[in-house]
């Protein structure tokens, strides 16, 4: 679901009768003008051949002061209300009602890392792409970005906001409505930008926690043997050298945590379902399903590629 006219939120929702009122203010404005411009082009008719049309009777001259004075007077009246409106919307927007949980969010080409603050850092919890978040809690997101300047933008639930490098910025909201929503990259940062898209899974609290406690859960060591040598091909065979799968020898950051990576919805930020055959099509050749990706080609053998698609799709 990625729509400015689907709110899931109430800030979505002001966002959105803001966008409803200029649209009928808009529309009824061009129905009077249009009216008035075919009534002009037609009245004109009503004169016969000799008449001297630069002349206007004084009553007409009149009539179309008054006219003009009346549209001046109610296009600066209508300015001057949307500037309100629209700047009531924007504090309302900006303002932090309640302290709520906090998301770090920080953009990369062309993937999104999410982190879950923690006091204590054994606790915090690193993923990618996928925002779950719980319903009726105001949820903070501090922003960043590791590289170039990206725009975290999931129009159900708020505006816009970017994410500078060397900068940090916020956005926040309060999901009200449990459902799955499309979010997606909104300033252009390169070749995938458009494959930037990322999804926040609005759940009640207790469903969150269950999601949230089965994040935490650390590791075990696959006992399947298809599943344990898929384990070694992702330690031996570079996948590491980006990834990380916490409780393993895998840590690296250049790349997005696969940790608990088969519970995600999608793979590559939002480009493909994530199922085995796709993960399976995506490390065979990554360039091929997002060209210009960042993560390399790593050459596999047919039997060592499907160990491995199936040891990140049990990393539920
Ligand atoms: Cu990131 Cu566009």
């Amino acid at each position: 679901m990625h729509s400015l006219f689907d709110p899931g939120s109430p800030q979505a929702r002001a966002v959105a009768n803001l966008w409803w009122w200029m649209l009928a203010v808009g529309g009824a404005i061009w129905i009077g003008v249009t009216a008035a411009s075919l009534y002009a082009a037609f009245a004109r008719r009503g004169h016969r051949e000799g008449d001297d049309l630069l002349h206007v009777p004084p009553e007409t001259h009149h009539r179309l002061e008054r006219v003009v004075s009346f549209a001046v007077l109610a296009t600066i009246v209508i300015l001057v209300g949307f500037l309100a409106y629209d700047f009531t919307v924007g504090r309302a927007l900006a303002q932090h009602p309640e302290r709520g949980m906090t998301i770090d969010v920080t953009g990369h080409q062309w993937w999104w890392e999410v982190l879950y603050e923690n006091p204590d850092p054994s606790r915090r919890l690193l993923t990618a792409n996928e925002i779950h978040v719980p319903v009726g809690e105001p949820v903070q997101f501090k922003l960043r970005a590791a590289d170039v300047i990206h725009s975290f933008w999931a129009p159900n639930l708020n505006g816009k906001r970017d994410l500078v490098p060397g900068y940090m910025s916020t956005i926040w909201f309060k999901a009200d409505t449990p459902g799955v929503y499309r979010g997606q990259c909104a300033e252009f940062c390169g070749l995938e930008h458009a494959k930037m898209a990322f999804y926040v899974v609005a759940d009640p609290r207790p469903k969150f926690n269950a999601w949230l406690a089965a994040a935490s859960q650390s590791h075990q060591t696959p006992t399947d043997s298809t599943l344990l040598s898929g384990e070694r091909v992702f330690l031996s065979s570079g996948c590491a050298v980006c990834h990380a799968i916490s409780g393993t020898q895998a840590f690296a950051t250049v790349g997005p945590n696969l940790s608990h990576f088969g519970s995600r919805l999608t793979i590559a930020a939002g480009t493909l379902p994530n199922t085995r055959e796709n993960v399976a099509r995506w490390i065979f050749n990554p360039q091929l399903i997002k060209p210009g990706v960042i993560m390399p080609r790593v050459p596999l053998q047919p039997a060592q590629l499907s160990a491995v698609a199936a040891y990140l799709e049990s990393l539920k």
